[in-house]
């Protein structure tokens, strides 16, 4: 029996050898190993043995169809390199052994992602997108804001001075007061974009950040508004629903004005150093534009109202994919980029 198996193996490679085209080799693939092959049909014997040269004709039966595998894959491969050689001596200059330019697909940033995102919330509910210059004239970035020369509130946003007198923005709130100049009221805009800041950086503070502002005017617009609105946006970027809380909050341009924090959902809330260990994100800063950044923007305060907001891109986007550290979204490491690959 034992002898079956190897005169069937010499046989089968010589025959192997001796094909010459891939048709052939499919042929004896099927003559050999296939359904009705000749060493399935050699199986079919082992009905008839006994334990012991069941077990031995076994095992060479199975190594056996394991070396012709093998061997008849190599004489595929074989022969259509020899294909291939063929059809370039025939004249073409197309050569398909070369292997293929393997260029990689860029991602886009996680900030990216979100500001897109928070960009097709807005225009659904009627909001046009602006923007503004990163490097910001004094007036747009503090007098507009209702933050005069020596208010205290300037310390707050130190930042990088140019030398023709204007600054690197500290806030995008300036497009607040360009946008009300340029298109007036009634008005529902938002605009994102980079900010800058003199800081030492660490996991929640970057000198380079970005901020999605919002600002909405009209006849009659009530903090109701704006607490409708902020939740709207918040439940539709996490897609659930998500713990906030709202708290008297000071900014020169909003009367009242409010901080909206997020509950941290890098550590659900417990505290961790993107926190400050306090289980909230300072995420939404809003409140009631006031008279004053009403007025620098042209805007009659007797008739019209609105609500403005400066949500933290940067922030949003590391709550939303759980990056614990704001310096590795400006590092520049594709191997942390990457693994968001919304293209
Ligand atoms: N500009 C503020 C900041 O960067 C954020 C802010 C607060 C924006 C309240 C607003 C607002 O529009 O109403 O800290």
């Amino acid at each position: 029996m034992i002898d079956k198996i190897s005169n069937l193996r010499d046989a089968a490679i010589g025959r192997i050898k001796e094909a010459v085209n891939s048709a052939e080799v499919e042929e004896l693939r099927v003559k050999l190993l296939g359904k009705k092959g000749e060493l399935t049909e050699m199986l079919k014997d082992l009905k008839n043995m006994d334990i012991e040269e069941r077990k031995q004709f076994g095992q060479k039966a199975n190594a056996l169809k394991t070396e012709l595998t093998e061997i008849i894959e190599g004489k595929f491969k074989e022969l259509s390199v020899k294909d291939v050689k063929k059809s370039l001596s025939s004249g073409s200059n197309f050569d398909i052994s070369l292997p293929g330019t393997n260029f990689k697909l860029g991602s886009l940033h996680p900030v990216t992602i979100v500001q897109k995102e928070i960009e097709r919330i807005f225009t659904g509910m009627g909001f046009n997108i602006v923007d503004g210059p990163e490097a910001e004239e004094e007036f747009f970035n503090f007098e507009a804001l209702n933050i005069p020369k020596h208010h205290p509130a300037r310390d707050m946003q130190d930042t990088y001075w140019l030398e023709n007198g204007s600054l690197l923005r500290t806030h995008t709130s300036p497009c607040q007061v360009r946008a009300m100049q340029k298109y007036g009221a009634p008005l529902k805009v938002i605009a994102p974009g980079r900010c800058f800041r003199n800081e030492s950086t660490d996991a929640s503070h970057e000198n380079t950040f970005f901020q999605l502002e919002g600002m909405m005017i009209d006849k009659n617009v009530s903090i109701a508004n704006l607490i409708y609105v902020m939740k709207l946006l918040l439940s539709e970027v996490f897609q659930r629903d998500v713990k906030i809380r709202l708290r008297p909050g000071f900014f020169p341009f909003v009367e009242p004005g409010f901080e909206l924090d997020l509950n941290c959902m890098i550590c659900g809330g417990k505290g961790c150093p993107t926190c400050k260990h306090s289980g909230w994100i300072e995420l939404l800063p809003c409140g009631m534009v006031h008279p004053n950044v009403l007025r620098y923007g042209g805007i009659d305060t007797e008739e019209y109202t609105g609500f403005a907001f400066g949500l933290g891109l940067t922030r949003l986007a590391m709550m939303k994919y759980g990056i614990s550290d704001i310096r590795v979204l400006n590092s520049g490491d594709l191997r942390a980029m990457e693994q968001f690959s919304v293209r």
